[in-house]
Protein backbone atom coordinates (compact mmCIF):
# COMPACT_ATOMS: atom_id res chain seq x y z
CA UNK A 1 0.00 0.00 0.00
CA UNK A 2 1.52 3.26 -0.84
CA UNK A 3 0.18 5.11 2.69
CA UNK A 4 2.85 2.48 4.44
CA UNK A 5 6.13 3.82 2.98
CA UNK A 6 5.20 7.60 3.51
CA UNK A 7 7.60 7.66 6.47
CA UNK A 8 10.42 7.77 4.00
CA UNK A 9 11.75 11.56 3.34
CA UNK A 10 13.05 12.51 -0.34
CA UNK A 11 16.18 13.37 0.45
CA UNK A 12 16.49 9.43 1.08
CA UNK A 13 16.70 10.05 -2.68
CA UNK A 14 19.84 11.34 -3.23
CA UNK A 15 22.24 8.81 -2.00
CA UNK A 16 24.10 7.00 -4.96
CA UNK A 17 22.64 3.87 -6.12
CA UNK A 18 19.92 4.17 -8.77
CA UNK A 19 16.42 3.17 -8.51
CA UNK A 20 13.42 2.51 -10.78
CA UNK A 21 11.24 5.09 -11.54
CA UNK A 22 8.24 4.13 -9.81
CA UNK A 23 10.14 4.17 -6.53
CA UNK A 24 11.13 7.86 -7.34
CA UNK A 25 7.15 9.17 -8.12
CA UNK A 26 5.97 7.65 -5.32
CA UNK A 27 8.34 9.37 -2.91
CA UNK A 28 7.94 12.64 -4.68
CA UNK A 29 4.11 12.38 -4.42
CA UNK A 30 3.59 10.35 -1.46
CA UNK A 31 6.73 11.15 1.45
CA UNK A 32 5.99 12.84 4.23
CA UNK A 33 7.87 16.30 2.35
CA UNK A 34 6.11 14.78 -0.92
CA UNK A 35 3.39 16.36 -3.01
CA UNK A 36 0.45 14.91 -2.02
CA UNK A 37 1.35 15.11 1.49
CA UNK A 38 1.84 18.65 2.33
CA UNK A 39 0.43 20.69 -0.82
CA UNK A 40 -3.08 21.72 -1.30
CA UNK A 41 -2.82 20.94 -5.19
CA UNK A 42 -6.47 21.37 -6.31
CA UNK A 43 -8.57 24.86 -7.87
CA UNK A 44 -8.14 27.90 -10.00
CA UNK A 45 -5.11 28.91 -8.29
CA UNK A 46 -2.71 25.70 -7.89
CA UNK A 47 -1.75 23.55 -10.48
CA UNK A 48 -4.63 21.87 -11.66
CA UNK A 49 -8.18 22.38 -11.81
CA UNK A 50 -10.40 19.38 -12.23
CA UNK A 51 -14.08 18.22 -13.73
CA UNK A 52 -15.67 18.83 -10.30
CA UNK A 53 -14.08 22.07 -9.93
CA UNK A 54 -14.80 23.13 -12.96
CA UNK A 55 -18.81 23.05 -12.80
CA UNK A 56 -21.48 21.83 -10.08
CA UNK A 57 -23.10 19.84 -13.24
CA UNK A 58 -20.60 16.94 -13.08
CA UNK A 59 -21.27 15.75 -9.64
CA UNK A 60 -24.95 16.48 -10.52
CA UNK A 61 -24.63 13.88 -13.28
CA UNK A 62 -22.22 11.10 -11.26
CA UNK A 63 -24.79 12.52 -8.40
CA UNK A 64 -28.06 11.55 -10.22
CA UNK A 65 -26.26 7.80 -11.62
CA UNK A 66 -25.40 6.69 -8.18
CA UNK A 67 -28.32 7.25 -6.95
CA UNK A 68 -30.70 5.38 -9.51
CA UNK A 69 -28.22 2.71 -8.73
CA UNK A 70 -29.12 2.64 -5.72
CA UNK A 71 -32.55 2.71 -5.56
CA UNK A 72 -32.76 0.55 -8.39
CA UNK A 73 -30.47 -2.06 -7.30
CA UNK A 74 -29.36 -1.75 -3.52
CA UNK A 75 -31.84 -0.20 -1.84
CA UNK A 76 -30.62 -1.08 2.22
CA UNK A 77 -27.91 -0.22 3.94
CA UNK A 78 -24.46 0.70 2.19
CA UNK A 79 -20.74 2.02 1.85
CA UNK A 80 -20.91 5.26 0.15
CA UNK A 81 -17.01 5.66 -0.60
CA UNK A 82 -15.87 8.13 -2.46
CA UNK A 83 -11.73 7.76 -3.74
CA UNK A 84 -9.30 10.86 -3.05
CA UNK A 85 -11.83 13.70 -2.58
CA UNK A 86 -9.72 16.74 -3.54
CA UNK A 87 -11.86 19.82 -1.59
CA UNK A 88 -14.75 17.49 -1.78
CA UNK A 89 -16.55 19.72 -4.33
CA UNK A 90 -17.57 16.16 -5.47
CA UNK A 91 -19.38 14.76 -2.99
CA UNK A 92 -20.84 18.02 -2.01
CA UNK A 93 -22.31 18.05 -5.38
CA UNK A 94 -23.66 14.19 -5.13
CA UNK A 95 -25.11 15.20 -1.70
CA UNK A 96 -27.15 17.75 -3.11
CA UNK A 97 -28.18 15.65 -5.90
CA UNK A 98 -29.17 12.84 -3.49
CA UNK A 99 -31.69 15.36 -1.77
CA UNK A 100 -34.17 13.84 -4.58
CA UNK A 101 -34.08 10.37 -2.09
CA UNK A 102 -34.28 11.40 1.25
CA UNK A 103 -33.74 7.80 3.04
CA UNK A 104 -30.39 7.57 0.65
CA UNK A 105 -28.01 9.10 3.23
CA UNK A 106 -29.69 7.85 5.83
CA UNK A 107 -28.72 4.51 4.73
CA UNK A 108 -25.49 5.69 3.41
CA UNK A 109 -21.86 4.99 5.75
CA UNK A 110 -20.33 7.50 4.13
CA UNK A 111 -16.17 7.11 3.77
CA UNK A 112 -13.83 9.58 2.22
CA UNK A 113 -10.07 7.77 1.20
CA UNK A 114 -7.94 10.80 1.68
CA UNK A 115 -3.90 10.94 2.45
CA UNK A 116 -3.15 14.25 2.36
CA UNK A 117 -4.03 15.60 5.66
CA UNK A 118 -4.59 19.56 3.91
CA UNK A 119 -6.80 18.66 1.80
CA UNK A 120 -8.99 16.45 4.98
CA UNK A 121 -8.97 19.80 6.62
CA UNK A 122 -10.32 21.54 3.85
CA UNK A 123 -13.04 18.36 3.68
CA UNK A 124 -14.19 19.09 7.02
CA UNK A 125 -14.46 22.63 6.33
CA UNK A 126 -15.88 22.40 2.65
CA UNK A 127 -18.54 19.58 4.38
CA UNK A 128 -19.43 21.31 7.68
CA UNK A 129 -22.81 21.59 6.85
CA UNK A 130 -23.78 17.78 6.37
CA UNK A 131 -23.72 16.24 9.31
CA UNK A 132 -19.84 15.34 10.14
CA UNK A 133 -20.26 12.38 12.14
CA UNK A 134 -21.91 10.35 8.93
CA UNK A 135 -18.72 11.29 7.80
CA UNK A 136 -15.82 8.90 8.21
CA UNK A 137 -12.49 9.84 7.14
CA UNK A 138 -9.55 6.59 5.99
CA UNK A 139 -6.32 6.91 4.72
CA UNK A 140 -6.99 3.60 2.93
CA UNK A 141 -9.86 1.42 2.13
CA UNK A 142 -11.14 -0.64 4.52
CA UNK A 143 -12.28 -4.17 3.25
CA UNK A 144 -13.60 -5.13 6.54
CA UNK A 145 -17.34 -4.40 6.43
CA UNK A 146 -19.78 -6.74 4.58
CA UNK A 147 -21.97 -3.99 3.45
CA UNK A 148 -22.52 -3.44 -0.29
CA UNK A 149 -20.80 -0.44 -1.66
CA UNK A 150 -20.99 2.47 -4.00
CA UNK A 151 -17.24 3.48 -4.51
CA UNK A 152 -16.63 6.27 -6.91
CA UNK A 153 -13.39 8.72 -7.99
CA UNK A 154 -12.38 11.41 -10.20
CA UNK A 155 -8.36 11.61 -10.73
CA UNK A 156 -7.62 9.87 -8.37
CA UNK A 157 -5.76 6.21 -10.63
CA UNK A 158 -3.77 8.72 -12.69
CA UNK A 159 -1.73 9.42 -9.10
CA UNK A 160 -0.17 5.82 -9.29
CA UNK A 161 3.27 5.49 -10.02
CA UNK A 162 4.10 4.11 -13.50
CA UNK A 163 7.38 1.60 -13.99
CA UNK A 164 8.25 2.53 -17.84
CA UNK A 165 10.07 -0.23 -19.96
CA UNK A 166 11.50 0.22 -23.64
CA UNK A 167 11.78 -2.65 -26.27
CA UNK A 168 15.15 -2.63 -28.15
CA UNK A 169 15.27 -5.35 -30.43
CA UNK A 170 13.71 -8.05 -28.51
CA UNK A 171 15.34 -6.84 -25.63
CA UNK A 172 13.59 -5.04 -22.81
CA UNK A 173 15.11 -1.92 -20.33
CA UNK A 174 13.71 -0.38 -17.73
CA UNK A 175 13.94 3.13 -17.13
CA UNK A 176 15.67 4.03 -13.60
CA UNK A 177 16.47 7.49 -11.86
CA UNK A 178 19.66 8.21 -9.98
CA UNK A 179 20.79 11.19 -8.45
CA UNK A 180 24.12 13.45 -9.98
CA UNK A 181 26.12 14.72 -6.69
CA UNK A 182 27.91 17.02 -8.71
CA UNK A 183 25.49 18.67 -10.81
CA UNK A 184 22.71 18.14 -7.76
CA UNK A 185 19.95 16.65 -10.30
CA UNK A 186 18.56 13.37 -10.95
CA UNK A 187 18.74 11.60 -14.46
CA UNK A 188 17.46 9.00 -15.57
CA UNK A 189 18.87 5.69 -17.15
CA UNK A 190 18.06 2.81 -18.95
CA UNK A 191 18.67 -0.43 -17.40
CA UNK A 192 18.58 -4.04 -18.98
CA UNK A 193 16.00 -6.04 -17.64
CA UNK A 194 16.95 -9.81 -16.01
CA UNK A 195 14.66 -10.30 -13.53
CA UNK A 196 12.48 -13.64 -14.99
CA UNK A 197 9.14 -12.91 -13.91
CA UNK A 198 8.93 -9.45 -15.23
CA UNK A 199 10.37 -10.83 -18.52
CA UNK A 200 7.52 -13.33 -18.64
CA UNK A 201 4.87 -10.60 -18.12
CA UNK A 202 6.71 -8.06 -20.79
CA UNK A 203 6.48 -11.27 -23.11
CA UNK A 204 2.86 -9.99 -24.37
CA UNK A 205 3.80 -7.12 -25.02
CA UNK A 206 7.20 -7.71 -27.58
CA UNK A 207 5.14 -6.35 -30.61
CA UNK A 208 5.41 -2.99 -28.74
CA UNK A 209 7.89 -0.22 -28.68
CA UNK A 210 7.19 0.74 -24.77
CA UNK A 211 5.48 -0.62 -22.34
CA UNK A 212 3.75 1.56 -19.01
CA UNK A 213 2.12 0.04 -15.91
CA UNK A 214 1.58 0.76 -12.91
CA UNK A 215 1.08 -2.26 -10.48
CA UNK A 216 0.02 -0.82 -8.03
CA UNK A 217 -2.76 1.27 -9.77
CA UNK A 218 -3.86 -2.57 -11.17
CA UNK A 219 -3.42 -3.75 -7.27
CA UNK A 220 -5.72 -1.43 -5.69
CA UNK A 221 -8.11 -1.64 -8.43
CA UNK A 222 -8.14 -5.08 -8.26
CA UNK A 223 -8.83 -5.35 -4.42
CA UNK A 224 -11.79 -2.99 -5.08
CA UNK A 225 -13.04 -5.79 -7.52
CA UNK A 226 -12.43 -8.94 -4.86
CA UNK A 227 -14.47 -6.85 -2.67
CA UNK A 228 -17.14 -5.76 -4.70
CA UNK A 229 -17.41 -9.65 -6.01
CA UNK A 230 -18.07 -10.33 -2.47
CA UNK A 231 -20.21 -7.78 -0.90
CA UNK A 232 -22.07 -6.63 -4.07
CA UNK A 233 -21.54 -3.06 -5.30
CA UNK A 234 -20.66 -0.80 -7.96
CA UNK A 235 -17.72 1.36 -8.63
CA UNK A 236 -17.77 4.88 -10.93
CA UNK A 237 -14.58 6.00 -11.87
CA UNK A 238 -13.35 8.84 -14.12
CA UNK A 239 -9.88 9.54 -14.68
CA UNK A 240 -7.66 10.47 -17.80
CA UNK A 241 -6.70 7.26 -19.71
CA UNK A 242 -6.04 5.17 -23.12
CA UNK A 243 -7.80 2.25 -24.21
CA UNK A 244 -5.74 1.97 -27.49
CA UNK A 245 -1.58 0.85 -27.97
CA UNK A 246 0.18 4.09 -26.92
CA UNK A 247 3.77 5.26 -29.18
CA UNK A 248 4.79 7.35 -26.15
CA UNK A 249 4.53 7.29 -22.40
CA UNK A 250 1.91 9.29 -20.77
CA UNK A 251 4.16 10.13 -17.32
CA UNK A 252 3.66 14.14 -16.89
CA UNK A 253 4.72 16.77 -14.33
CA UNK A 254 2.44 19.66 -13.93
CA UNK A 255 3.23 22.64 -11.79
CA UNK A 256 1.19 25.95 -11.54
CA UNK A 257 -0.70 24.84 -14.69
CA UNK A 258 2.09 24.12 -16.73
CA UNK A 259 3.80 20.64 -17.79
CA UNK A 260 7.38 20.54 -16.68
CA UNK A 261 10.17 17.91 -16.50
CA UNK A 262 9.50 15.27 -13.75
CA UNK A 263 13.02 16.12 -12.05
CA UNK A 264 12.17 19.76 -11.53
CA UNK A 265 10.24 20.86 -8.21
CA UNK A 266 10.74 17.73 -6.72
CA UNK A 267 7.85 17.58 -3.48
CA UNK A 268 6.17 21.16 -5.45
CA UNK A 269 4.41 19.66 -8.57
CA UNK A 270 2.21 17.30 -9.60
CA UNK A 271 3.09 13.76 -11.42
CA UNK A 272 0.23 11.66 -12.85
CA UNK A 273 0.35 9.38 -16.09
CA UNK A 274 -2.83 8.46 -18.21
CA UNK A 275 -4.69 5.04 -16.51
CA UNK A 276 -4.45 2.57 -19.11
CA UNK A 277 -8.31 0.84 -18.76
CA UNK A 278 -8.04 -2.30 -21.24
CA UNK A 279 -5.92 -3.38 -17.87
CA UNK A 280 -8.35 -2.53 -15.45
CA UNK A 281 -11.17 -3.41 -17.60
CA UNK A 282 -9.61 -7.14 -17.79
CA UNK A 283 -8.89 -7.11 -14.12
CA UNK A 284 -12.57 -6.73 -13.34
CA UNK A 285 -13.52 -9.32 -15.92
CA UNK A 286 -11.12 -11.68 -14.38
CA UNK A 287 -12.86 -10.88 -11.03
CA UNK A 288 -16.49 -11.89 -12.97
CA UNK A 289 -17.73 -8.10 -12.70
CA UNK A 290 -19.98 -6.81 -15.18
CA UNK A 291 -18.26 -3.94 -16.92
CA UNK A 292 -21.33 -1.51 -16.98
CA UNK A 293 -19.96 1.66 -19.18
CA UNK A 294 -16.91 2.53 -20.32
CA UNK A 295 -17.08 5.50 -22.40
CA UNK A 296 -15.84 8.52 -23.14
CA UNK A 297 -16.74 11.31 -20.22
CA UNK A 298 -18.23 13.35 -22.99
CA UNK A 299 -20.69 10.18 -23.65
CA UNK A 300 -21.08 9.33 -20.74
CA UNK A 301 -22.23 13.17 -19.19
CA UNK A 302 -24.75 13.50 -21.95
CA UNK A 303 -25.91 9.69 -21.53
CA UNK A 304 -27.35 10.65 -18.08
CA UNK A 305 -28.31 14.52 -19.02
CA UNK A 306 -25.61 17.35 -18.76
CA UNK A 307 -27.13 19.25 -21.87
CA UNK A 308 -30.53 18.67 -20.21
CA UNK A 309 -29.48 19.97 -16.94
CA UNK A 310 -27.62 22.58 -18.22
CA UNK A 311 -31.16 23.96 -19.65
CA UNK A 312 -32.79 23.04 -16.05
CA UNK A 313 -30.12 25.40 -14.67
CA UNK A 314 -30.70 28.52 -16.86
CA UNK A 315 -34.74 27.98 -16.96
CA UNK A 316 -34.86 27.99 -13.18
CA UNK A 317 -32.27 31.03 -12.56
CA UNK A 318 -32.24 33.76 -15.19
CA UNK A 319 -29.69 35.46 -13.21
CA UNK A 320 -27.05 32.65 -14.20
CA UNK A 321 -24.54 33.11 -17.23
CA UNK A 322 -25.53 31.31 -19.88
CA UNK A 323 -22.00 31.68 -21.57
CA UNK A 324 -20.10 30.79 -18.38
CA UNK A 325 -22.02 27.12 -17.91
CA UNK A 326 -21.83 26.75 -22.37
CA UNK A 327 -18.47 27.27 -21.43
CA UNK A 328 -18.15 24.85 -18.35
CA UNK A 329 -20.15 22.51 -19.89
CA UNK A 330 -17.64 22.52 -23.65
CA UNK A 331 -14.84 22.14 -21.54
CA UNK A 332 -15.77 18.95 -20.04
CA UNK A 333 -17.45 17.28 -23.13
CA UNK A 334 -15.78 19.11 -26.24
CA UNK A 335 -13.59 16.26 -27.30
CA UNK A 336 -10.75 18.72 -28.00
CA UNK A 337 -10.84 19.33 -24.27
CA UNK A 338 -11.66 17.36 -21.53
CA UNK A 339 -14.41 15.35 -23.37
CA UNK A 340 -11.98 11.78 -24.91
CA UNK A 341 -9.28 11.88 -22.90
CA UNK A 342 -10.93 11.60 -19.80
CA UNK A 343 -13.12 8.16 -19.92
CA UNK A 344 -15.55 6.31 -17.40
CA UNK A 345 -15.59 3.09 -16.20
CA UNK A 346 -18.14 1.64 -14.54
CA UNK A 347 -17.78 -2.36 -12.95
CA UNK A 348 -20.13 -4.35 -10.82
CA UNK A 349 -21.69 -7.50 -9.82
CA UNK A 350 -25.34 -5.34 -9.29
C1 LIG B 1 -5.94 14.75 -8.60
S1 LIG B 1 -6.68 14.89 -7.05
C2 LIG B 1 -8.40 14.75 -7.48
C3 LIG B 1 -9.30 15.31 -6.42
C4 LIG B 1 -10.80 15.22 -6.67
N1 LIG B 1 -11.23 13.87 -6.88
C5 LIG B 1 -11.23 16.11 -7.81
O1 LIG B 1 -11.65 15.57 -8.84
O2 LIG B 1 -11.14 17.34 -7.67
C6 LIG B 1 -6.28 13.34 -6.32
C7 LIG B 1 -6.85 13.16 -4.94
O3 LIG B 1 -6.55 11.84 -4.49
C8 LIG B 1 -5.80 11.90 -3.25
N2 LIG B 1 -4.91 10.74 -3.29
C9 LIG B 1 -3.97 10.47 -4.22
N3 LIG B 1 -3.43 9.26 -3.99
C10 LIG B 1 -4.04 8.75 -2.90
C11 LIG B 1 -3.93 7.52 -2.18
N4 LIG B 1 -3.06 6.59 -2.53
N5 LIG B 1 -4.76 7.32 -1.13
C12 LIG B 1 -5.65 8.27 -0.76
N6 LIG B 1 -5.79 9.45 -1.40
C13 LIG B 1 -5.00 9.70 -2.45
C14 LIG B 1 -5.15 13.25 -3.31
O4 LIG B 1 -4.72 13.72 -2.09
C15 LIG B 1 -6.29 14.08 -3.90
O5 LIG B 1 -7.29 14.35 -2.96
Amino acid sequence: MLSKRKTNKIKLLNNKKDFRLDKFIELALFARNGYYLRKKPIGRKFDFVTSPEISQMFGEIIGGYIVYHWKEKINSKFNLIELGPGNGTLFKDIERTAQILPNFFENADVNLIEINKELIKIQEKNLNYFRQSKIRWSEALNFRSKLPSIIYSNEFFDCFPVRQFLNDNNHWFERYVKFNQKENKYYSLNKRVINKKVLDNLSKYKKQKIYEVSYSRNKYFEQICKYLKKNRGICILIDYGYNKKIENFTLQAIYNHKKTNIFENIGQQDISSHVNFNELIEIAKQNKLKINEFISQRDFLIKYGILERKKKLLNKNLDLNKNLLDEEVDRLINVDRMGNLFKCLVVSNL
